[in-house]
């Protein structure tokens, strides 16, 4: 039993792969999506996937709760974690070019039950984020909607259940749906069934539209920055924000008897709050902005020419957002005392005190509310892949391998995955996802790096058309920085993830097990 379970997928050694051509590396009779897009298609569906609720949501808590103005280093460590993963993607990738991603590497390296194992978890990174982030996308709105005096009825506005981090519980609402939710998943999901062509298109506009207001803010707000609040006791003792009156007496204290060596990071406090692991904690929030790049990987069964392309769309929007982000990390707590910045909305509040900026708060939030819609297109998008893939290898049922035979689409498990996506989003308390969508990722990103390193010495006859440089470095350093911050969040939600990961082994053994083609074939 355990040699089926550990049976690996063989991959031919791939050859050039042209627009229309067979994929190398699958099994065959299986059938194929249209590859149709290019190196700037898959640029900017790895920007339209990466820059969201992470940049214009999370970064605020990730400085007032964790770090301080350290949030640029915990910007620079989540970052280099990516970058390690990121070589990794590229190079499989661009050697496998498939569309199921995490799953189909792990298949062809690790054997079946692990590649079932991450193909579970990246429901978690793509679902549950579509879900998650159109909760967040809802948000944006009905706020950007209340100041123009429109209000939702509040029946329609909301989940009946809302989570409350601070006491780990749940609370009724007085909503009934969250139908802004359910139409923006419903849309995305509509489009994502007409085309792939045309989802890239559209994301290609939303991502014009996000990165020019980004960049009208860093140039605008630039001139703004006090370099005194990179100095955190300084920010410190310049406001309160929203801390408890213990808390701000207490970091006072710290900072009076022994300022922190690096005026960067914060004392730490005795609730464990700030420091070095402060600066640590921040990273594995941060995290979840970076979340994204790798989808681009999941089109690898669309793209023209997915071994000189797919690196370019990896790496290249890994490289953009990482300079992006640390730029608006750096303005944003240049402008504002960090302690202010623990709100809904960091990047409006940062602004809120220059009157000659007003004119910014308005485009800031129609970039995020277009900024969020990209993430859920582009998680929208990918998701019905990897079940492709998996439905490929029998491991789902044959519905999600169905292709359109017009659009060219995965149109069954695109409608399935919207419905299930709209439905969560609709109904579910979704506030306390934001951590296993991280999780989930981490987890894929970390067997992703381990397996590259196995294929060099188990297939080292495969042309590699990109390699990971230093390989023997790069691999496992990307494998001990994403399970060192998988552990951080690990430790606050492992019932969670074990329950996950046991209804993914009775789903696998129920059905995947019994169907899989590679077992039937051998
Ligand atoms: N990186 C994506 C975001 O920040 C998931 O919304």
């Amino acid at each position: 039993m355990l040699k089926n379970l550990l049976a690996t997928k063989p991959i031919q050694p791939a050859g050039h792969v042209d627009a229309g051509e067979p994929v190398e590396g699958v099994l065959t009779g299986e059938t194929h999506l249209k590859r149709v897009l290019g190196a700037r298609h898959l640029f900017l569906l790895g920007i339209g996937a990466i820059i969201g609720a992470g940049i214009f949501v999370m970064t605020g808590k990730a400085a007032a709760d964790y770090a301080g103005p350290a949030v640029i280093l915990s910007f620079m460590l989540a970052g280099l974690a990516c970058a390690f993963a990121g070589l990794c993607y590229a190079e499989f990738s661009a050697m496998l070019p498939v569309s199921g991603s995490a799953y189909s590497y792990t298949y062809s390296t690790m054997g079946e039950v692990v590649a079932w194992f991450i193909g579970w978890n990246l429901v978690l990174e793509y679902l549950f984020a579509a879900s998650t982030v159109a909760v967040g996308w809802s948000g944006y709105l009905q706020g950007f909607l209340n100041q123009w005096g429109v209000v939702l009825p509040a029946m329609l506005a909301d989940a009946p259940l809302t989570y409350v981090a601070e006491t780990k519980s749940f609370a009724a609402t007085s909503g009934f749906v969250n139908l802004p939710a359910v139409l923006i998943v419903a849309a995305i999901t509509a489009l994502c069934y007409r085309g792939i062509t045309q989802s890239a298109w559209v994301n290609a506009l939303i991502v014009a539209l996000k990165v020019s207001v980004i960049v009208l803010f860093l140039a605008f707000a630039f001139q703004y920055i006090n370099p005194a609040n990179w100095d955190a006791c300084h920010a410190i003792a310049s406001s309160a924000g929203t801390y408890s009156a213990e808390l701000i007496g207490e970091l006072r204290a710290a900072c009076a008897s022994a300022p922190p060596a690096m005026s960067l990071i914060a004392p730490e406090v005795s609730s464990g709050q700030f420091g070095f692991d402060g600066v640590v904690r921040a990273a594995t929030v941060v995290f979840f902005a970076y979340i994204g790049f790798d989808a681009v990987s999941t089109a690898a069964g669309e793209a023209k020419n997915p071994q000189r392309d797919m690196p370019i769309g990896i790496l290249g929007s890994l490289a953009f957002c990482t300079v992006l982000y640390i730029a608006m990390a750096a303005t944003m707590t240049g402008i504002l005392p960090f302690p202010a910045l623990g709100t809904a909305n960091p990047v409006v509040t940062s602004l809120e005190t220059y009157a000659d900026l007003s004119w910014l708060k308005n485009l800031i939030s129609i970039a995020a509310i277009a900024g969020l819609s990209s993430v859920i297109l582009v998680m929208l998008m990918g998701q019905p892949r990897i079940f492709f893939a998996m439905s490929q290898d029998g491991l789902l049922p044959k519905l999600f391998g169905k292709v359109h035979p017009e659009y060219g689409t995965p149109h069954v498990g695109t409608v399935i995955v919207g419905a299930v996506a709209a439905t969560m989003a609709g109904l579910l308390p979704l506030g306390f996802l934001g951590d296993l969508v991280s999780m989930g990722t981490l987890l894929a990103f970390a067997t992703v790096s381990a397996c590259v390193l196995v294929l060099r010495y188990t297939r080292p006859d495969l042309r590699r058309p990109f390699r990971v440089p230093l390989a023997i470095v790069i691999c496992p350093a990307a494998v001990v920085a994403c399970l060192y911050l998988f552990w951080q969040a690990f430790a606050d939600h492992w019932q969670v993830m074990l329950g996950w990961t046991l209804i993914g082994f009775v789903i696998y053994f129920a059905y995947g097990y019994r169907h899989s083609k590679l077992r039937r074939k051998s």
